[in-house]
């Protein structure tokens, strides 16, 4: 944006000349928890920053409602379930509403997205976390920050970096290798700065590397801003920032919330020691100056209105598209009307639908299961038991929910965890629900005709006890205040189901990549598993899963055929597929782009996903879906060179309804930057030059002649594989020693010009 510079908006360089060292200072720590330091007079205007990520929170935290002291405001689905609609349309719609919403409540900046990878399904906060896969959480949280800030709201994209945990969150540092930095945990945030364009970013709590990421300058300006072209504010996480010289000199701009004139007597004396300048200050000051210039100008132009009843809708909707049908044995779903139904759980009337911590939102109002079904059976229909009122089992409600569930055609168990189970601050310690609601889902398939679990949870569970026994499994995360009304269209069929998941949902915890590296001890968690993390790691392995990522059920089929790919130019390449809806329902289908490299130096996972289309499909229709791919979906971080690299050759894409149903496949052969990245120097295995004739036949020479190998004696038979693979695995600058020396270090320098050539 071009600031304009008359007296109400001075450029920022103007309003930095209007203003004291002091002035300067006061601006890079908050006024308050929520707001910023301002000038008004001299066209500085304070800004209110706020969570979250699914509805503006003001601090409203803990309990579903929220606190009563925060504003109300609409509260829609977390990132957990928005995620499964697989829809940056949806996403970015979802954004612009949370403009609306922060517009209203006099916010200028929302605190989210959050997008870190979802590593362990332990981790607390996953619930606020799109995904497994960077990718899919980039493209996703790129979207939801484009339509915020198309609303003239700022957004603050989180947890950079690496907050993968909440087990000592503050103070952890994530011990990771730089292939799997780049490829996996700071990929989806290099596509949400690159492709959304944040107003800020939000510094995590925890160390990377040993460094803490408040004081890391290479994460916070050489990667973000000068390899991404970040040009926006860097906040600290709440409390994040504990040496402000330390912070400013990495790249953090704004200390929130105010350190209370700490941090401002650290940078005086830095000042003075010369330890800071003033330039480093201004830099800092200037980037603030400009953020307020942007958002929180008193004219700045007026969001979409939408009125609350049409954000509630909105609300409804997205819950619609982001619900997972995870099975659906004997086409138990969707119910007929003419059925008679048990509600049974006290998420029938109480639905959790948001998390604990930060991000809570305080609701005017919220659908419930209890008064949705009016909409669809008569009260004569319905039986309703509360089936639980605590995590553990309450006799006399199971008995009540036993008896409910024997006199209907088909229950409707609402279960999933509990408040306290999963929230910012700490972890989950086990994958399974509690007991009380195993115990219900037991009870009631031991009776019911037809079972259906509705599952209300922000992270993945664990559901071996109980998978086989029931009919169908909807899965609504925490889907916001409407998921209810959302559920029951699905469960009638009044909306088709066309939700994906967007984690792997593992057979038990145990199976999980991270497991023996969690939570880590000693100040360190070591990411040992890599790049091996969520699908990448059960294909990898082969492993057996419950739930591949990219599964979810629809009431109709699709066909695919005719797959395509074309080349452009070196690496681009389009991918068309038709697709075809042979059911008898109108549907989305959600088609799912993965990659592979047929041969590689560096071992590579079975598929990555690359691209994805949600895509509307009438019954008895074929569209076909095109899908752009580039050089960067193609490519893996070298680490020995510190670049994105692509080795020419053959890669498949493959084309699916989620990650382990993969219904075509196409090949392509690129010319990639390099041949192979292998490393090649003096101290390269000879074995890797074989392939070059006259290097093997000069190799077998001196071989041949060599005292090492009885200068020139027969090699009998059985001796002949190990021999081989000996001068195989030796370097290149062993030939010296194995030809007597005849064959020179400048003789090795040659071969390896050649080499390179
Ligand atoms: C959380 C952030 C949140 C901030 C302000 C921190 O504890 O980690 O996600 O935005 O508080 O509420």
């Amino acid at each position: 944006m071009t600031l304009q510079s008359d007296h109400s908006h001075p450029t920022a360089s103007q309003a930095l000349a209007r203003l004291t060292i002091e002035e300067k200072i006061a601006l890079l720590s908050g006024a308050s928890s929520w707001q910023t330091v301002g000038y008004p007079d001299r066209g500085i205007n304070p800004m209110t920053l706020s969570d979250g990520p699914h509805g503006i929170g003001w601090g409203a935290s803990g309990d579903q409602t929220g606190t009563p002291q925060a504003p109300t405001a609409v509260c829609f689905p977390t990132a957990s379930a928005l995620s499964c609609s697989w829809d940056t349309a949806l996403a970015r719609t979802q954004g612009a509403a949370l403009a609306t919403e922060a517009r209203r409540t006099g916010v200028e900046v929302v605190l989210g997205p959050g997008m870190n990878i979802k590593r362990t399904p332990l981790g607390g906060r996953n619930f606020e976390y799109f995904s497994e896969d960077p990718y899919l959480s980039g493209r996703l949280a790129a979207a939801v920050i484009a339509g915020t800030e198309s609303g003239g709201v700022g957004t603050s994209v989180k947890h950079f970096a690496v907050n993968n945990q909440e087990y000592d969150r503050f103070t952890i540092s994530a011990e990771v290798d730089e292939r799997a930095l780049r490829e996996i945990y700071l990929r989806g945030f290099e596509i949400a700065v690159t492709e959304g364009r944040p107003a800020t970013v939000m510094a995590a709590y925890n160390a990377v590397n040993g460094i803490p990421c408040t004081e890391n300058h290479r994460l916070m300006t050489e990667i973000l801003r000068d390899e991404w072209g970040f040009d926006g504010v860097v906040v600290s996480d709440w409390g994040a920032v504990s040496d402000q010289v330390a912070a400013l000199k990495a790249g953090i701009d704004l200390e929130m919330p105010s350190s209370n004139g700490v941090g401002a007597a650290a940078i005086r004396d830095a000042l003075r020691s010369g330890e800071l300048s003033e330039a480093d200050i201004d830099r800092a000051a200037a980037r603030i100056i400009e953020l307020s210039s942007r958002f929180a100008a008193r004219d700045r132009p007026d969001p979409v209105a939408s009125s609350e009843a049409e954000l509630v809708e909105l609300a409804r909707t997205v819950a619609q598209q982001s619900i997972v049908l995870l099975r659906n044995e004997r086409d138990t779903l969707p119910l007929a009307r003419t059925s008679t139904v048990a509600l049974i759980g006290e998420f029938a009337q109480k639905p959790r639908f948001q998390g604990g911590g930060s991000s809570g939102v305080n609701v005017a109002s919220y659908a419930t299961a209890r008064d949705e079904i009016g909409r669809f059976l008569s009260p004569e229909q319905v039986r309703y038991a509360r089936g639980y009122d605590s995590e553990q089992v309450n006799q006399s409600l199971l008995d009540e929910a036993v008896t409910a569930a024997s006199e209907a055609d088909v229950a409707l168990l609402f279960v999933g965890l509990t408040e306290m189970t999963e929230s910012e601050g700490y972890d989950r310690e086990t994958l399974s629900l509690p007991a009380s609601h195993l115990a219900l889902i037991d009870a009631v398939c031991a009776v019911s005709p037809r079972t259906v679990v509705i599952l209300h949870k922000g992270s993945v569970i664990d559901m071996a006890t109980w998978h086989e026994k029931v009919d169908a499994i909807l899965d609504l995360n925490l889907g916001g205040q409407q998921v209810a009304a959302a559920t029951l269209d699905i469960v009638f069929g009044e909306v088709n189901p066309s939700g994906r998941t967007s984690e792997t949902v593992p057979l038990r915890l145990e199976d999980t990549p991270a497991y023996v590296d969690y939570p880590g001890a000693q100040r360190s968690v070591h990411y040992r598993e890599s790049i091996w993390v969520g699908y990448r790691y059960y294909d990898r392995r082969k492993m057996p899963v419950a739930y591949p990522f990219g599964h979810g059920l629809s009431y109709t089929e699709f066909e695919y055929s005719d797959p395509r790919a074309t080349v452009h130019g070196n690496e681009n390449v389009t991918v068309e597929v038709a697709v075809r809806n042979v059911g008898e329902r109108d549907g989305f289908e959600v088609v799912q782009v993965y990659v592979h490299d047929d041969i590689s130096t560096v071992p590579r996972p079975e598929r990555e996903l690359r691209g994805f289309s949600k895509v509307w499909v009438p019954a008895g229709e074929t569209i076909t879906i095109r899908v752009e791919l580039d050089r960067r979906d193609f490519a893996f971080w070298d680490e020995h060179r510190n670049h994105w690299a692509i080795e020419s050759g053959t890669f498949t894409i493959e084309i699916g309804h989620s990650s382990r149903d993969i219904r075509a496949s196409v090949s392509v052969e690129l010319a990639g930057d390099t041949h192979s990245v292998e490393i090649v120097d003096r101290r390269t295995p000879m074995g890797h030059f074989l392939g070059d004739p006259e290097f093997a036949a000069m190799v077998t020479r001196f071989m041949a002649a060599s005292p090492l190998l009885g200068g020139g004696a027969e090699i009998p038979p059985e001796a002949q594989r190990i021999v081989t693979e000996v001068i195989n695995g030796m370097p290149l600058e062993k030939l010296r020693i194995v030809s007597a020396g005849a064959f020179s270090n400048d003789d090795i320098d040659e071969v390896l010009a050649r080499l390179a050539r």
